[in-house]
């Protein structure tokens, strides 16, 4: 399996609006041990999903390299950025992304059966992972039929399926309760203390980031480091 530390350098991002150009990323630098967990903060708009997007290959940036391990993620291919994308890193959307047309663990094999996972192992792993996170009553039920927490669950069941080297979460527990917002924290610093798993959450919620072993803010485009302790007087 692939080292999935990731290094980024340089990553420059802007959108153009009509005549005006917003420049969300400048000149991001993070280096991300293996097996480490980084929280990244900052003000809404500041650019922590599109910085996400940008390390899990979703998009590209205009400047700068993002590696994982030894992989350059500007030197894939498109099937390869595919590929890569459903074997390594397991996402978290802030916005979900469910199907609507499939339910619960419908949506959660989806990509271990992209992965040519057999229809019974995918349907295996995605049902333990659907009780993992407490909707194990829930299996069938479509998006619609779902509160936008347990929305919030199947989205992480679905990013943990293929048991991906590299975790990026946008505000993972955005939507849950503080109950259902550690279950799911603990789910994942587990994967990290048992398997080595990588994670980069970004995140709002000070219970998160009290548990990382960085915690980065984005300013003007920019990125700070915060010392942990500081992390109570957010
Ligand atoms: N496709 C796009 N076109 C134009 N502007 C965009 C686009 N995507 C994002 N932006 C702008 O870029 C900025 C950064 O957005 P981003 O989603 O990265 O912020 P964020 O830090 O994740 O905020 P939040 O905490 O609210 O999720 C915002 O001001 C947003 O309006
Ligand atoms: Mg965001």
């Amino acid at each position: 399996m692939n080292d999935s530390g990731i290094r980024a350098t340089g990553l420059t991002k802007s959108y153009a609006l009509g005549r005006r150009t917003l420049e969300v990323l400048r000149s991001v630098d993070l280096e991300v041990p293996k097996g480490d967990f980084v929280a990244l903060r900052g003000a809404s708009g500041a650019g922590k999903s599109t910085l996400l997007h940008l390390l899990g290959g979703l998009d590209r940036p205009d400047r700068g390299e993002v590696w994982v391990g030894q992989q350059r993620l500007a030197g894939f291919s498109a099937a390869e950025l595919t590929r890569f994308r459903n074997l390594q890193v397991g996402f978290i959307f802030q916005s979900y992304h469910l199907l609507p047309e499939l339910d619960a663990l419908e949506n959660v094999m989806l990509p271990a059966r992209m992965a040519r996972i057999s229809v019974a192992d995918a349907r295996e792993r995605a049902t333990r992972l659907l009780q993992r996170v407490g909707l194990g009553e829930r299996l069938e039920h479509l998006p619609a039929e779902l509160s936008g927490g347990e929305q919030q669950r199947v989205a992480l069941a679905r990013c943990l399926v293929n048991d991906p080297p590299l975790i990026l979460a946008d505000e993972p527990t955005g939507n849950l309760d503080s109950r259902t917002g550690t279950a799911v924290l603990e789910l994942l610093l587990e994967l990290r203390a048992e398997r080595g798993r990588t994670l980069v959450i970004a995140t709002h919620d000070s219970a998160v980031a009290a548990r990382a072993q960085r915690v980065v803010e984005m300013v003007d485009g920019r990125l700070a480091d915060l010392a942990p302790s500081s992390e109570s007087r957010l």
